[in-house]
C-alpha cells in the first residue's frame, strides 16, 4: 500500500535526539510511503513514490500530517477500580503522600487489583487501551505494581501479555513489585525489599523464560522498575533491587525525583538504566549524570497536572545539559488517568516550554529509546514497523497548539488500517 499526498510527513529518521538536537522531524513535504508486510518499505515524495510504484494500492492522505505512532514509555495502564474519592480529597487539601501514608493511594488500588480476576483486570483495562490507541499510541509500556505479592504481580504480567496478544497495541511490560510496601510488610519494609530481590525477581525470571507458565514460551526480559521516593523505597533499597535485577539480566527503569530527591536519577544513570522517570526535583548534578549516560530522562507532565501541582520536569535544563528527553502519560488511577499522548504534548509545550517539534520527537523516537525499542518503532524508516498516524490537520504544530480533542484521523498499526472517522451526522 502506498500512502501519498501528506502535507507533511514527519519521519523522525536518525535515531534518538540528544540535548539541543531534539526537534529534528525529518519533514518531507508532499510525502509518501510504501508499506509491505506490515513494515515501511520506501519513503519519499508523492511524485517519487507514485512513479516508482505505479500499480500499488493507494491511500490518499489528502493533505493530512503523517507521522510515526506515539510511543508511551511510562504507564500503569493495568489496574482495577478507581480513586475518584481521593481526587476529591486532594481538592479538599490532602496531599498525595498523606493519602498514601494513611493506607490509601497506591494501596487502595492494590486492594482492588488483588481481588480482581485476570478476566476482570482485562475487562477494566481494555477500554483504556482502546482510548490510547484511538489517540495514536501504537506502543505502550505498562507496569505491574498493584499486586505487591508474587502471585498478583505475575497475574498482572499475564494480563499485560494477554492484552499484547489480543489488541493491536504493542505492550512492553515492566515489573514494578517495588511500587509501595504492602500492608503485610508495613512495619518491615526491609523484609519486603528482600522478598522482591530474593523471591519475586526469581519468579519473574522463570515466568519470563517460560519455566513456570505459558507452556514454556519465552518472551524478552521485562524491565524492572523501582519507586525511589520518601514513603516508598529508599535509595539503598532501590539500589539493592536494581542491582539484583541487573545480575539476573533485567533491563532497568527508575521512578525518581517525583516529590523528593533521593538520588534515584543518578542511580539510574550509574546502573545504565533505560530511563529515569518523573524528574521534577532533579538537581543539576543528576542532570549532568543523566546527560553523560544513555539513560533517557522521561518527563510525565500529566502527573503534576493531575495533582494540580505547579512544578514540571525542568526540560530546558535537561536539554541544556545534553540529556535525551522523552515524555509519557504515566496513565494511572491515582495521579494521571490520561490515555492521550496528544494531551501530554499540549502540556509539555506550555509547562516544559518545548516546541511542538521537540514534543513530537520526545513522544516518538526518544520515547522508543526509553523502552529500548528505537530500532523497531518511533520513526518512519525503511525496515521499521508500519506504525503510522494520519492527523486531521495540515501542519504538525496543531499538536500542542490544540488540546482536548482527538486530532488522529487514522491509526495504522503493523500496516493494518484503523479509522477514527465514524462520525455522527449533524
Ligand atoms: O508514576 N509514582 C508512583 N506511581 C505512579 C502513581 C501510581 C498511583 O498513584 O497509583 C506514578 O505517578
Ligand atoms: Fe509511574
Amino acid at each position: 500500500m502506498l500512502i501519498h499526498s501528506a502535507s507533511q510527513t514527519l519521519t523522525l529518521a536518525g535515531g534518538p535526539q540528544r540535548g539541543s538536537e531534539l526537534g529534528d522531524l525529518g519533514l518531507i513535504k508532499d510525502g509518501a510511503l510504501l508499506i509491505r508486510d506490515g513494515k515501511i518499505a520506501a519513503i519519499g515524495t508523492t511524485s517519487e513514490l507514485r512513479e516508482a510504484y505505479p500499480a500499488e494500492e493507494t491511500l490518499n492522505a489528502a493533505g493530512r500530517v503523517v507521522m510515526p505512532g506515539f510511543v508511551d514509555p511510562h504507564t500503569h495502564a493495568l489496574w482495577a477500580g478507581d480513586r475518584a474519592a481521593e481526587f476529591e480529597m486532594r481538592l479538599q487539601g490532602k496531599t498525595y503522600l498523606e493519602i498514601m501514608a494513611a493506607g490509601g493511594g497506591i494501596l487502595s488500588t492494590v486492594r482492588a487489583t488483588r481481588k480482581a480476576s485476570l478476566e476482570e483486570l482485562l475487562a477494566q483495562t481494555r477500554p483504556r487501551l482502546q482510548a490510547a490507541f484511538s489517540y495514536g499510541t501504537t506502543t505502550m509500556e505498562a507496569k505491574s505494581g498493584y499486586g505487591l505479592n508474587t502471585a498478583t504481580e505475575l497475574r498482572m504480567l499475564d494480563a499485560l501479555l494477554a492484552l499484547n496478544e489480543e489488541t493491536p497495541l504493542d505492550i512492553v511490560p515492566t515489573f514494578l513489585g517495588a511500587h509501595a510496601f504492602p500492608p503485610e510488610y508495613k512495619e518491615n519494609p526491609q523484609s519486603y525489599t528482600n522478598l522482591v530481590c530474593d523471591e519475586m525477581l526469581q519468579a519473574l525470571h522463570s515466568w519470563t523464560t517460560g519455566q513456570n507458565n505459558r507452556k514454556g514460551k519465552a518472551i524478552p526480559l521485562p524491565f524492572v522498575d523501582v519507586f525511589c521516593e520518601t514513603g516508598a523505597f529508599t535509595l539503598a533499597q532501590s539500589r539493592q533491587i536494581l542491582e539484583s535485577a541487573q545480575k539476573l539480566g533485567f533491563p532497568l527503569k527508575v521512578h525518581a525525583d517525583e516529590f523528593d530527591n533521593l538520588g534515584g536519577s543518578s542511580l539510574a544513570a550509574e546502573l545504565g538504566a533505560a530511563s529515569a522517570d518523573h524528574l521534577v526535583v532533579t538537581s543539576p548534578e543528576d542532570m549532568a549524570a543523566l546527560a553523560a549516560s544513555d539513560t533517557v530522562a522521561v518527563g510525565l507532565p500529566c502527573t503534576p497536572f493531575g495533582l494540580a501541582e505547579p512544578e514540571y520536569t525542568p526540560a530546558q535544563e535537561i536539554l541544556a545539559a545534553g540529556g535525551i528527553l522523552a515524555i509519557a502519560t504515566d496513565l494511572n488511577p491515582g495521579t494521571a488517568w490520561c490515555e492521550s499522548m496528544q494531551f501530554a504534548i499540549a502540556l509539555v509545550c506550555r509547562y516544559m516550554k518545548l516546541t511542538p517539534a521537540q514534543a513530537i520527537a520526545a513522544a516518538t523516537i526518544n520515547a522508543a529509546a526509553a523502552i529500548q525499542r528505537d530500532h523497531v518503532v518511533g520513526s518512519l524508516q525503511v525496515g521499521k514497523r508500519a506504525d503510522i498516524l494520519l492527523l486531521n490537520v495540515p501542519d504538525y504544530r496543531h499538536l500542542g497548539y490544540r488540546f482536548g480533542t482527538n486530532l488522529v484521523h487514522t491509526v495504522i498499526k503493523n500496516g493494518q488500517i484503523y479509522s477514527n472517522e465514524e462520525k455522527y451526522e449533524f
